[in-house]
């Protein structure tokens, strides 16, 4: 292979410029050309394509978001885009891809494999964790620590004013922001999609905390909660409990997708590029590249896309005994 290209796809997510650099460094390392592709499938459609040299991604370990802008393309769901995009990958000569992204990234590039032939591995870019076969994905542990230091100082406005916070978190379909960050903030209660948490629950959580003269709590509550969004489960408890007492809710939103991506972050960035580079050398096709127990491990696409990641239930096990 002697000439590939790099893309970023699907939300931005803090660690992509270092998976982008390492991609690049490790083409330059081995002698192999290599090309950008801006605002993903969406640049592939419209030849928005560059070559790229080791200068290029200087300065950028350090920086949020991604010098190679994202997209979440419609058009490249369609045939008539893929083939839009075949035709221009094949103006530049490219032969394989290195996808930076989620699920729907990968979901693209194996249907585009079906397609076309040209082989691309991956490497897991998302801050929601959701990704089957590697365990962090880029931009995960950046995303835990904004929400942690937004939690950090909520909790300090609910104890001056003896209040119940409910703080939303990203993630989609996953609790893994709202785990990690409830844990690490000492929430009273975290709310995932992926355990069914009757809002009765929560509220006997409350009562007992009261009944310990606990003035304050933070509820974390995951974006794709069944119980509805902070707001909505909010209401539903208060419909329960005495209603003068004293609630708020802060949705984090997309502060979470941006900023400086943590040390983990970089590093963890750093390895899946240089591995899905290595990986599209040396001939894997239509896998992810991840870090699973330390070690780089390639799971195929379909995998990634189909089989669940499952949380640890021993972690929403002690939230429940850290909060007596
Ligand atoms: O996948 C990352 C993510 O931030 C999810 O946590 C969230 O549900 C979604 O993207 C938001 O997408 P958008 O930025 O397109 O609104």
């Amino acid at each position: 292979m002697k000439r590939i290209a790099v893309f970023t796809s699907g939300g931005d997510a803090p660690g992509m410029n270092a998976c982008i650099r390492a991609v690049v460094r490790g083409a330059v390392y081995h002698g192999i050309e290599v090309f950008g592709i801006r605002r993903g499938y969406n640049g592939m459609i419209n030849g928005d394509i560059f070559q790229m040299t080791s200068h290029s991604v200087s300065n950028i370990v350090q920086r949020g978001g991604t010098i190679l802008k994202s997209a979440r393309s419609k058009e490249f769901m369609t045939v008539e885009g893929r083939k839009k995009a075949y035709d221009q990958l094949q103006k530049f000569g490219i032969e394989g891809l290195v996808a930076i992204g989620g699920n729907g990234t990968f979901t693209g590039a194996t249907i585009f494999y079906d397609e076309y032939g040209i082989p691309t591995v991956g490497a897991p870019g998302t801050i929601d964790n959701d990704l089957y076969g590697t365990d962090y994905t880029i931009g995960f542990d950046t995303a835990v620590n904004t929400a942690l230091e937004a939690i950090d100082k909520i909790r300090d406005t609910a104890d001056s004013h003896d209040r119940i916070f409910f703080i939303e978190v990203m993630g989609r379909d996953s609790g893994y922001i709202a785990i990690q960050s409830g844990i690490a903030g000492g929430a009273e209660m975290v709310m995932v999609p992926e355990v069914l948490t009757p809002i009765s629950e929560v509220v006997n959580v409350l009562k007992q905390g009261w009944s310990r003269q606990k003035s304050s709590s933070i509820i974390v509550v995951a974006e794709g909660e069944e119980e509805g969004n902070a707001v909505e489960v909010a209401e539903k408890i208060r419909k329960q409990v005495d209603p003068d007492i004293d609630m708020r809710v802060t949705t984090l939103g997309h502060i979470q997708r941006g900023g400086i991506p943590t040390a983990y972050d970089r590093i963890l960035a750093s390895r899946l590029g240089l591995g899905a580079l290595e990986g599209l050398m040396d001939g894997h096709k239509n896998e992810m590249a991840g870090v699973i127990n330390n070690e780089l491990v390639y799971t195929p696409f379909r995998d990634t896309i189909r089989l669940p990641k499952p949380i640890n239930q021993d972690l929403l096990r002690m939230v429940k005994i850290l909060s007596v």
